[in-house]
């Protein structure tokens, strides 16, 4: 597929984005989407002093591309959904959409972050993998009802990493 290259924008997801989300949802993750029942309890928690996060990529007349979601609960954040329509892929939107969780999860005082990765994702692990996470475990059958499993990666001191993949 061609990828298309506009100028995208960051803003926060609200509740009238999950239609359109959904539909990126249930194509860019088939096997396992999310409901939208699901998104409307995550943005629930958007509230200042709620501990989600979750922003949308949006082109110049407002479509969207491009999503990504954190919870942030102490020092320990979660990376809970990034994806990227296909036709934007490999142009660094999700290296964007990856950069705006990691910086939230500093301002917030995460002092780690994790995710939960299938472990047939190689293109995702690859992103995770420049921003500096490591594999630490594997979730066996995570992914129901596909049944697979998921790598656990971590990023410590999300700080220190997000000023190397930026400058280094
Ligand atoms: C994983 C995902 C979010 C990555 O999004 P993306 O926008 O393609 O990510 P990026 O463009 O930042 O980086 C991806 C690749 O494009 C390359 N790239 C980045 N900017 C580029 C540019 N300007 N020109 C050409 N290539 C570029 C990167 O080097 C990278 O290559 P690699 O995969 O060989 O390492 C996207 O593939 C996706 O939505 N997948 C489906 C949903 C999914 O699996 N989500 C993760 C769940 S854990």
């Amino acid at each position: 597929m061609t990828a298309v290259h506009v100028r995208t924008t960051l803003r926060p997801m609200r509740w009238w984005d999950i239609d359109p989300v959904m539909a990126l949802e249930l194509r860019l993750f088939p096997d396992d989407a999310w409901s939208p029942a699901m998104y409307w309890s995550e943005l629930a928690e958007t509230h200042p002093g709620g501990n989600r996060h979750f922003t949308v990529a949006t082109t110049e007349d407002g479509t969207i591309v491009g999503y990504a979601g954190l919870m942030a609960v102490g020092t320990e954040g979660d990376v809970q959904t990034i994806a990227v329509d296909e036709r934007h892929q490999g142009l660094g939107l999700g290296a964007l959409l990856l950069t705006d969780l990691v910086e939230e999860s500093v301002r917030r005082g995460c002092t780690e972050l994790l995710l939960e990765v299938r472990v047939d994702n190689l293109r995702a692990q690859r992103l995770y993998e420049r921003f500096g996470f490591v594999p630490v475990g594997i979730r066996r059958g995570y992914y129901q009802p596909i049944n697979v499993d998921a790598l656990v990666m971590r990023l410590d001191h999300p700080n220190d990493d997000l000023k190397e993949s930026l400058h280094g």
